[in-house]
């Protein structure tokens, strides 16, 4: 059954365990922006919501999001993920269509049209070209669905890369058009939100939402904040306040943009 509320996704993504706090830090903003988008969604159809995760690895998103109710299919090319995905749904109870492919798949594998929502977390850094990989997500999203993109953002990867002691890498990160610091990166490639929103304008998408997500989560010592569930809190909502601030915004870790498929 579909929880139309939005549910409890945040509190299903964190999980349990000693790191639950960090975890949710991290996680609180792009959940509250997803809760919100399916809530909207819902209100249209009486039926569980179709959601693609393409790149979805072991079902960090894909699980929770099933747990709502929704039917969700997790398209990944890498079959240990995939598996770890299977097992990881079958602990909680609810199933999870796992197909084995790329973003180039997405037409192959899927009906045209198919999904109210498309997650693309953390995968438009490793595709071969993020704007092919968009128009394919875009064409198995239906019209009025929406498409939630989260990336590494260059901004951020030059800050923390100088905070660790590697300023030089920071300045030729801030330079590389693909936001590396070298060959050495094992990122091979992070976005500016303003490189995001001409990806996203570019694929024919409407009306983006953009936050920052991981302000501060990622700057601040873990003891801050891991023993003390107040403090966690405290964090969380520091996060929310800081993912629409015109300045803190910037320095996120990631950039999340939430947009439309035209009707
Ligand atoms: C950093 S993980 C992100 C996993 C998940 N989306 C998340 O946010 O936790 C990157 C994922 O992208 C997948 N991937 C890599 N290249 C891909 C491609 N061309 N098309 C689709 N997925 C890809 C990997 O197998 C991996 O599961």
């Amino acid at each position: 059954m579909t929880d139309k509320s939005g549910g409890p996704a945040a509190e299903g993504a964190a999980g349990p365990g000693p790191h639950r706090s960090a975890t949710t830090a991290r996680t609180a903003v792009v959940w509250e922006a997803l809760r919100g988008l399916l809530v909207d969604l819902a209100r249209d159809t009486d039926a569980p919501l179709e959601i693609v995760d393409a790149g979805g690895g072991t079902g960090g998103a894909a699980v929770p999001l099933a747990e709502l109710g929704h039917r969700v299919t997790v398209v990944d090319p890498n079959p240990d993920s995939l598996a770890a995905l299977e097992r990881r749904a079958a602990e909680a109870g609810v199933r999870v269509h796992a197909l084995q492919g790329e973003t180039r798949d997405l037409t192959d594998l899927l009906p045209p049209d198919h999904a109210h929502v498309v997650l693309v977390h953390n995968v438009l850094e490793y595709v071969e070209d993020p704007v092919a990989a968009l128009a394919d997500v875009v064409a198995v999203t239906r019209p009025g669905g929406a498409v939630s993109l989260l990336a590494a953002n260059a901004v951020a990867g030059a800050l923390h890369r100088a905070l660790a002691g590697h300023v030089g890498d920071a300045r030729r990160l801030l330079a590389d058009p693909e936001g590396r610091w070298g060959d050495a990166d094992p990122m091979p490639r992070r976005f500016t939100a303003e490189r995001l929103a001409a990806l996203v304008e570019g694929a024919g998408l409407v009306d983006p939402a953009t936050r920052g997500v991981r302000v501060f989560a990622d700057l601040l010592p873990g003891r801050v904040f891991e023993g003390d569930p107040r403090e966690g809190r405290e964090l969380v909502e520091l996060e929310r306040a800081a993912a629409g601030h015109p300045a803190l915004a910037g320095i996120a870790t990631q950039v999340h943009v939430v947009a439309r498929r035209p009707r």
